[in-house]
Order: C-alpha cells, then structure tokens, then sequence
C-alpha cells in the first residue's frame, strides 16, 4: 500500500476513508485537555524574539460540536458504540455536567470508537495521555475495547526529569501511555534493555527457544524486559538533534519501542493525531506501511519536511489527501470556517509556495499583514554571510486594489526585509503589472535581481510555482561552506 497523509479532522478521515479492521497499530497524542493552546517555537536567527504560532488548540468548551458528538453517541452513529460507552457518556453526562471536560469526552469517545473499528482484530492501541484527563479516559477506553472481547494490558508511565518549578506538589514528571489490544490474539515482540545502565535496546524482539543454559546466557546478554515504567527515554527538549521546535513532539526512541513491539515490518501504523510526524517518520525507517492524519496544516507542513530530510524522494511514494489541489479546493479552504484551527488558508498557502521551510506569523501589532517569514542568505558590505527576510502577505478577498502591494512595500520597507510576496487567491494581472514600480532587490550571495515585490496566484502555486531562494539558513550556511548551494532564481 502507499503511505497516507490527510490533512483534516480525524473523524471524518476516519469515518470517510478508513476501512474496517484495516490496521495492525495505531498510536495517538491528543491533546490531554491541558486547558491551554500551543505554539510552535521557531528558532529566529538574527533575532531576539521567537516567532511563535499557535499550532494547536487545548481548550474545550460545551459547544456545537459537543452538542452532535453527545447525540452521536446517544444515537450509536454508526453502530460503533458499545452499551457500556453510551452509559458511560450519559452517566457522565450526569455528573460532570455540560461543560469543558465533558466536551472533551466526547470527542476522544467518538475518535476511539472509530479508531476500535479501524484495528485489526489482531490490532493494539496505545494512547498517550498525563494525568489530567487519564483516570476519566481508561473508563472510556475499558467501555469500548473491554466491552468487545478486547483487553487492557498495561499503564505505561513514561517518566523523565525535567526542571520543574512547583512548590505546593510532587512535580508532575510522568505521562501515561494506555496499551490495549483488540482480542486475545496480538502481536507482542518482547524488547529488552541493558540491566545495569538502563540505556534502551529497542532494536531487538526477542524470540523465546526454550530453557537451555544458553537461553539463560543470552537472557543476561540481552538485558531485562521493559517493564511498564519507562524512564531510559529522555524527552525531546533533551535530545537537540530532534527538535522541530513543535511543542509537544515525542522522543523517537518512544515510538520506536512502541512500534516494535506491537507490529512488524509491512504492518499498518495509523497515528490519527499525528503532530510533526514522530510515529510516521519511525514507521518509515522500520518499515511499517503507516497512515498519519493532522488537522493543521503546519503538521502536515512539518511532516512533509520531516519525511523528505529523512530520505530524497520519499514524498514520491506518499498520498497526500486533503490538502487543496485545485482552485475550488484552495477557495473551500479560504472559506473553512473551524473554530478549533486557525488561518489555515494562509498557513497552506505560505508553507506550500515555500516548499515548507517558511514560518508562520502570528505576531500581532508592527508587522500585521504579514502572514509568514522566510530567511534567506545573502552578504552584507563587508561580504559576509548575513541572514535577509523574505516577508508574505497572503490575500484570499475578490477584490483587492494597489494599496495592497504599497502597503506590503512599506513594510518591506520598515522591516528591512529583502523583498516581499503577496500570495492572492483571485488572478490580478493588474497587480502583478503595479509591482515593477517598487525595482528590484540585488541579493549578493546568489549574484542576481529579484523583484522587490512580486504578486502570485494559488493557481501559478498549482502550476509548481515555487520559492526558489535557499530558505533554510542552517542548511543554506552548511551547504554554503561546501560550496554545494545552488544559484536558484526567485
Ligand atoms: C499532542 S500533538 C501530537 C504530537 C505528536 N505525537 C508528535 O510527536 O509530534 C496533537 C496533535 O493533534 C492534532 N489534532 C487535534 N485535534 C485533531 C483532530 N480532531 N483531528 C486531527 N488532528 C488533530 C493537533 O493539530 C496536534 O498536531
């Protein structure tokens, strides 16, 4: 099968696209219902402030959307709830009442229903999860896996040490991670880890042969089994070289054991809250078939990217759904009204002309209108290496006049930034003709002109209009030292 992107809410794609027991393993992060929103942190070279722009929403309300799901439930849309999950949900109807929790509730019941369906009977679950919402969210998963001939195996702590500032409690220093499996016959590759000096061994599954002297031999050599508390894993703020400064991005090492445990090469990996791509781009170096499914576009961005820094061509080989592929699909999404996500539209648009290596601007106040930063490199007077602005506004309206692009120069202007880009949705010849008055900006590391105001359409964008700049300053600097950059022209 091919490896599958989608770019929409889990529901639906699970609902709509994903079959009945096609799935050997799916691994989900949701939000824990930390009751705050998160931001992704670029790292801004050359300045102080760190760009900042939400990437996911944490707080729930009783809203309409908790209003259907509660109904869908009730209602056993679907017929994928079980009894025990539909008086789960009314009983706790009754005693947490109408508001943030409940909501919250019901959303994750309706996704592990779907989710119950999708698994192989041979299928495992892990969900991971902390404290906050845990002890409400085993009563939803023992409603739905319990209830049909499935199991609960274990509670997985996963504990780390990282500075904590609380002074009135234990700092919380664990996740919790539910494994569950769909009946009595799964998949289970034992994984080991060194005795004494508790670095993790994941790479092995280990095969018992019966109780020889050698088999007790080797049972030393090959370390103790991982128990269900796991603190050889170090977070990602631990583990510079992983970094993709999204905020709640799990350690590799996690998955790897996760995915190794429950699954073999050529099985089916669905992660239906997949965030950067943590569990995608494992199951992509074990050699898992993997589904992934994100509800912004930054994730889908940072997948992107993910998946191709880690092998050349490896989006070759990916269906990516769901994301817009024509004019009618790109208008859809201008038009997507969605409480839970934010500007996508613009987000889809910056990351997708910039081949992903954009940041998204959130940023209100001094720079408002711009929607997203590039950084390109280029050489001061003194001839060396410095780091220039590529700035974006992005325009969805009908209708749109030349104060636009004046506008978009003044700020070019002010901010000192090398050029600027206006990402419009409508064709306007008539803006793009306006932009030769504003010249042209001289970039002296590639050695050519580039317009200082250039105007593109979502439909040149589907012609493979690209931003041709090197873009990312780390790599650019690297390959720079090797003399490898190619002159590309914007
Ligand atoms: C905690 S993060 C996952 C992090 C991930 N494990 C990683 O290592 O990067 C949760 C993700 O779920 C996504 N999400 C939230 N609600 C969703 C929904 N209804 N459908 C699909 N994705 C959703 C958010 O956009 C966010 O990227």
């Amino acid at each position: 099968m091919k490896n599958k992107i989608y770019y929409g809410d889990n529901l639906d794609v699970l609902r709509k696209y994903i079959k009945d027991e096609s799935i050997d393993l799916c691994y989900i992060d949701p939000p824990f219902n930390s009751k705050r929103n998160y931001n992704q942190i670029y790292n801004n070279i050359g300045k102080e402030d760190k760009a900042q722009a939400q990437v996911f929403v944490d707080t729930w309300e009783w809203d309409d959307q908790a209003i259907k799901g509660l109904a869908e439930i009730k209602e056993n849309y679907n017929g994928v709830f079980t009894r025990q999950s539909i008086n789960l949900i009314s009983g706790l109807e009754k005693v947490l009442e109408k508001g943030s929790l409940l909501a919250y509730l019901v959303s994750m019941t309706l996704r592990i229903a779907e989710i119950h369906r999708v698994l192989k009977e041979t299928g495992s679950f892990y969900l991971h999860c902390d404290p906050t919402a845990s002890h409400y969210l085993k009563l939803v998963l023992d409603a739905i896996f319990c209830s049909k001939g499935g199991e609960f195996q274990n509670e997985i702590a996963w504990c780390y040490a990282t500075p904590s500032g609380a002074r009135n409690k234990f700092p919380r220093k664990h996740d919790v991670i539910f494994y569950y499996v769909k009946s009595k016959d799964y998949c289970f590759n034992i994984q080991r880890i060194a005795h004494k000096s508790g670095l993790h061994n994941t790479g092995q599954s280990w095969k018992s042969k019966s109780g020889t002297n050698d088999h007790v031999r080797n049972l030393e050599k090959q370390g103790k089994k991982v128990e269900d508390w796991w603190t050889d894993i170090y977070p990602v703020d631990r583990l510079r070289r992983e970094m993709l400064g999204y905020p709640t991005q799990k350690p590799e090492a996690l998955l790897e054991r996760i995915i190794r445990t429950s699954s073999n090469e050529g099985d089916v990996v669905l992660d239906a809250y997949c965030g950067c791509g943590t569990t995608v781009a494992v199951a992509e170096k074990l050699q898992r078939n993997w589904i992934g499914i994100d509800i912004t576009y930054q994730s889908i961005s940072l997948i992107l990217k993910r998946l191709e820094d880690q092998k050349e061509k490896a989006l070759e080989n990916i269906e990516i759904n769901g994301v817009p592929k024509d004019f009618e699909s790109a208008v859809a999404l201008a038009n997507k009204k969605d409480d839970r996500t934010r500007k996508e539209f613009e987000k889809w648009i910056v990351l997708t002309y910039s081949k992903n290596r954009a940041i998204i601007n959130e940023k209100k106040g001094g720079d408002k209108g711009i929607d997203g930063i590039a950084y390109i490199v280029d050489r001061n007077e003194n001839g060396e290496l410095e780091n220039r602005e590529v700035l974006f506004s992005v325009k969805s309206n009908e209708i749109l006049t030349p104060a636009v692009i004046r506008e978009l120069n003044g700020t070019v202007e002010r901010e000192k930034a090398a050029c600027g880009i206006l990402l419009i949705l409508y064709p306007m010849p008539n803006l793009v003709k306006d932009c030769k008055q504003y010249g042209h900006y001289q970039n002296k590391f590639i050695g050519n002109d580039y317009p200082k105001i250039q105007v593109i359409s979502v439909e040149e964008i589907f012609e493979g209009k690209r931003l041709l700049f090197p873009t990312n300053t780390m790599d650019v600097l690297k390959s720079a030292e090797t003399h490898t950059v190619q002159k590309d022209i914007l």
